[in-house]
């Protein structure tokens, strides 16, 4: 025999009789690039149809948003309200019965979000390798532009030959960065880590590598290569 409508008919019994609900448990927050998701587990015994009354209290206001699932996505309409701290609590509710409110979550979005990995792109350049940084977007919700301009951070660029030793890192507030001095027909490969004072959660990109340019030719072979490329362009021209 199937116990289980049995036990939920008992649940619902139990709530309407006692008037009283579990309050909700095991409040989590996954924040990514300032994109919030709030989650909880519903307390021991909470009968199916129960919905949740989520709070966000701040040095301000609390405000209430219902939810019919066990998890919820915070809108915060302005960049202030990304450096506040926010007070997060759950209350259940079901057939107007009212659950106490859940153990508070203490949520910082700018110090908690987590900031995904920079995309490098990058291009030899005689001697030099340019370096193009682009940085995750945030959230739109979240009213902020630019993640980095936001923390006032700079970027840690980790540099070194192929299958070398990392080198004394540069540090910059540009998106764009020349490592000068190079050696020439040499593959450098180049990390870049984020360094945001009041959040350390941030993943650094991945390594890339390129190229600095060709081994330089002599005068000789110089003016001979100019030779060819003009007579290329040419041949290019007349396609
Ligand atoms: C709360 O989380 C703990 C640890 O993950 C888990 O063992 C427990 O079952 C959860 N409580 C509920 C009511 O889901
Ligand atoms: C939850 O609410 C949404 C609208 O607010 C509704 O479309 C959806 O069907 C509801 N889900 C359940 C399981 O009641
Ligand atoms: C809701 O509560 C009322 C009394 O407050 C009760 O009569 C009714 O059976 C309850 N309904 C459910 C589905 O528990
Ligand atoms: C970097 O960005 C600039 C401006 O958008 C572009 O001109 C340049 O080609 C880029 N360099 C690399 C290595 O992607």
């Amino acid at each position: 025999m199937n116990l289980f409508p049995l036990v939920l008919y008992l649940l619902s019994l139990l709530v309407s009789v006692l008037g009283s609900l579990p309050a909700p448990v095991n409040l989590t927050i996954t924040s990514v690039n300032f994109f919030h998701v709030l989650h909880w587990d519903p307390g021991p015994g909470t009968p199916p149809g129960t919905v949740y009354h989520v709070f966000r209290k701040n040095e301000i206001k609390k405000r209430e948003w219902l939810s019919n699932e066990t998890s919820f996505t915070l809108r915060s309409k302005t960049v202030d309200a990304q450096r506040e701290l926010h007070e997060l609590t759950v209350q259940a509710s079901y057939n107007k019965t009212l659950s106490p409110e859940s153990n508070k979550l203490l949520f910082s979005p700018y110090e908690d979000t987590k900031i995904t990995s920079p995309k490098l792109s990058l291009a030899g350049c005689g001697n030099c390798i340019h370096i193009n940084i682009s940085i995750p977007k945030a959230n739109k919700r979240s009213q902020i532009n630019d993640i980095q301009k936001f923390y006032g951070g700079k970027f840690k660029i980790l540099w070194k030959k192929r299958n070398g030793t990392v080198e004394e890192p540069y540090n910059t507030e540009n998106k764009s960065f020349t490592l000068a001095n190079l050696k020439r027909g040499v593959e450098y490969c180049v990390q870049v880590h984020m360094n945001f004072v009041v959040n350390k959660n941030t993943e650094p990109s991945a390594w890339e590598c390129a190229f600095t340019s060709i081994v330089e030719p002599r005068r000789g072979e110089f003016t001979f290569r100019a030779d060819i490329n003009a007579v290329m362009t040419v041949v290019w021209c007349f396609y």
